[in-house]
C-alpha cells in the first residue's frame, strides 16, 4: 500500500520547500502539483489563446497531451510535452499571470486530478498544491496546510527575483467555485513564519509520528 502526505496553501507559503526535504528524508516522490498547472497555463499561452476564454481552454484540451513523470533522482515529478521537460519557463511572469484562470476551469482540473491520483499507484509521494488534502486525496490521514502573512509571502518571491502577484493570485485560488484553497477539516495548520525550513520540517515529522507514519 503506496501512502501520501498532502501539503497545501496559497503562494510562497513554503511547501515546495519542504516538500523537497520530506521527499529525501522520508524517501517518497515530491509531486509539484502547481507545476502540472504551470505547464498546462505555459501550453494554452503557446498556443495563443488567451486563459480567461474558458471555451477556447477546453475546446484546447483533446489537444494537450501533458506528460507527467519522475526525474532522474527519482524524487521529484516532472511535467511536460512531446518528451520536452519543462522547469523554467513555468515561473515566467506570464505564466504567474495566466495560471489562476486556467485552474479554475473544471474540466481541465478533471484532467490533472486523474494524473496527480496517478503517481500514489506507483509510489509513495508528498504532494503539494491548493486541494490536495480536500479533493486529491481526501482519505489521507496525513494533511498539512500552510500559512504565512501575504507581507512575508510576497518578500519571499521578491527575493527569489520573481515577479508575482500573489494576492491576486491566491483571491482567485480561494474564490473559484471548484476545488478552491482551502484546508480540509483535519488538516494540521502550520504557521510557516514561526520557524526557519528546518524547524518546518521537524514540526511535520513529529506530527507525522504522532499520526503513525
Ligand atoms: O509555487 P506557488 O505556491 O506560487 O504556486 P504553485 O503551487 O506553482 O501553483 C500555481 C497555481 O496553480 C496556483 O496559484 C493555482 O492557481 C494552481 N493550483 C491549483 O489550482 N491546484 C493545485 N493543487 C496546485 C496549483
Amino acid at each position: 500500500m503506496t501512502r501520501a502526505i498532502a501539503i497545501d496553501g496559497p503562494a510562497a507559503s513554503g511547501k515546495s520547500s519542504v516538500a523537497k526535504v520530506l521527499s529525501q528524508k522520508l524517501n517518497l516522490v515530491m509531486v509539484n502539483s502547481g507545476a502540472m498547472y504551470r505547464a498546462m497555463a505555459w501550453k494554452i499561452l503557446q498556443l495563443g489563446i488567451d486563459p480567461n476564454d474558458a471555451a477556447a481552454v477546453i475546446a484546447a484540451l483533446p489537444t494537450m497531451d501533458l506528460e507527467c513523470g519522475v526525474d532522474t533522482s527519482g524524487k521529484l515529478s516532472t511535467v511536460g510535452f512531446d518528451g520536452q521537460w519543462l522547469s523554467d519557463e513555468l515561473r515566467s511572469e506570464q505564466v504567474n499571470n495566466a495560471v489562476s484562470a486556467v485552474a479554475k476551469i473544471p474540466e481541465l482540473r478533471t484532467i490533472l486530478l486523474k494524473k496527480q491520483a496517478a503517481y500514489l499507484e506507483s509510489y509513495d509521494v508528498v504532494m503539494e498544491g491548493r486541494d490536495i488534502g480536500t479533493v486529491v486525496f481526501p482519505e489521507t490521514p496525513y494533511k498539512f496546510f500552510f500559512k504565512a502573512s501575504e507581507k512575508i509571502r510576497q518578500a519571499r518571491r521578491e527575493a527569489e527575483g520573481i515577479t508575482d502577484s500573489i494576492a491576486e493570485r491566491d483571491k482567485q485560488d480561494s474564490n473559484r467555485k471548484t476545488a478552491p484553497l482551502k484546508p480540509a477539516d483535519d488538516a494540521i495548520i502550520i504557521n510557516t513564519e514561526d520557524y526557519d525550513l528546518d524547524g518546518v520540517v521537524a514540526c511535520v515529522i513529529e506530527h507525522l509520528e504522532t499520526l503513525g507514519w
